[in-house]
């Protein structure tokens, strides 16, 4: 059976920040310690990515509070003169750190420097995002695993992410040049993911969150929260979902009516020597790649892929796979490409929704995938 997709919920427009405008849709690399693994700041302007991540937790213990106020914030510790985002913190804690625990006042941890103990208050975070100076910064939440059997506990965090929404708004200093998310909990279940909507729209914060995806959902389940929240949030204000970064995942959220993304993996799966191309990933290392003389991928305007009369590198599947495995450099260059083939993917669903071809470009990004629709 085939079926036409004749409209979907997609959006395109552009967010205005302090260093710069964003276009949306937009994909956000992932620059944890103030640096995208393998990029210097100069590649990554190249491949034309006008706001990137940092993560507060990480910048806070170091090079600490003390450190970035004296130097005027992230921007100028960095040299980054584009826009930064902050993630709050404690998701990274309690992903990262087994012994974090959350109580009302925040969130419990031994410092992996020294194991002394440590605590994360909605206020502090907010303290310390004020200090980095990010163009958008975000509250301070309370994340189970989306796969959570225990439903009480996922009212208990859905309420507490509002609560600590209220201390994140009193905190903030600088509401007039650091853009306030919020963050819709509320795990799989549709109606408490409602009541959150309902809560933290009435907060009026300049843009929203979808959080607790990306945790091994079904694909079925993460649409219809995606669904369920965007049908629920204002058109006027931009829609981040938290942690999605698969194009698949991407394009469907896109359709869905969400506008910004971040995600690790395409410059993590860079390192492990995979390259993301229109058709899925190449695996680099296997050898069949050994005496492939074709770019990475056909067409792609990456510096590594460019032909050298178009003042690119002109490197080939098989140099890549020649240094892959042993050279640093192999996975600076594939991670050049990899955060140039989202942002270009992006570009291209931004145009295909302001041509009013949408429906059009997911079959053709999947029918490249899976080959079907041929
Ligand atoms: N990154 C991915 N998911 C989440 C989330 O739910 N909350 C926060 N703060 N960060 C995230
Ligand atoms: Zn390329």
């Amino acid at each position: 059976m085939s079926f036409r997709l004749q409209t979907t919920k997609a959006r395109a427009s552009t967010l205005k920040l302090p260093h710069g405008d964003v276009p949306l849709p937009i994909f956000m690399p992932v620059a944890t310690q103030a640096s995208l693994k393998g990029l210097t700041y100069d590649q990554l302007r190249e491949t034309g990515c006008m706001l990137c991540l940092n993560n507060t937790y990480h910048l806070g213990l170091k090079p600490g509070q003390a450190v970035l106020d004296a130097v005027g914030g992230a921007h100028k510790l960095q040299s980054w003169d584009r826009n930064l985002l902050t993630d709050s913190g404690g998701f990274q804690m309690v992903s990262l750190l087994e012994l974090a625990t959350v109580t009302e006042e925040g969130v419990r941890f031994l410092s992996p420097h020294d194991g002394s103990p440590m605590l994360l208050t909605p206020e502090h975070s907010i303290s310390l995002q004020n200090s980095i100076g990010s163009d958008i910064i975000m509250q301070l939440d309370d994340v189970i695993a989306t796969t959570s059997p225990d439903h009480a506990r996922i009212k208990e965090a859905m309420d507490r992410s509002v609560r600590w929404l209220d201390r994140c708004i009193e905190e903030h200093k600088y509401p007039e040049r650091q853009n306030l998310f919020c963050i819709i909990q509320g795990g799989l279940d549709l109606e408490l993911r409602k009541q959150c909507c309902e809560q933290m729209v009435a907060r009026d914060t300049p843009g929203i969150a979808i959080g607790g995806l990306s945790g091994g959902e079904a694909k079925e389940e993460f649409c219809k929260v995606v669904d369920t929240c965007t049908g629920l949030l204002p058109e006027n204000k931009p829609r981040y979902v938290m942690g999605v970064g698969y194009p698949e995942d991407i394009v469907v959220a896109v359709a869905l009516g969400a506008d910004m993304f971040d995600c690790v993996w395409p410059t993590r799966t860079a390192r492990f020597g995979d390259a993301i191309v229109s058709s899925g990933t190449l695996k680099i290392s296997h050898k069949v790649y050994a005496d492939d003389f074709r770019p990475v991928e056909e067409g792609c305007t990456c510096v590594c892929c460019r032909s050298t009369d178009q003042g690119g590198l002109g490197l080939t599947r098989a140099y890549m796979h020649h240094i892959t495995a042993k050279e640093t450099v192999g996975a600076h260059l594939l991670t050049i490409h990899n955060v140039h083939y989202m942002l270009n993917m992006m570009k291209n669903i931004r145009q295909a929704i302001l041509d009013d071809q949408y429906p059009a470009f997911l079959r053709k990004f999947f029918s490249d995938i899976y080959g079907g629709d041929k």
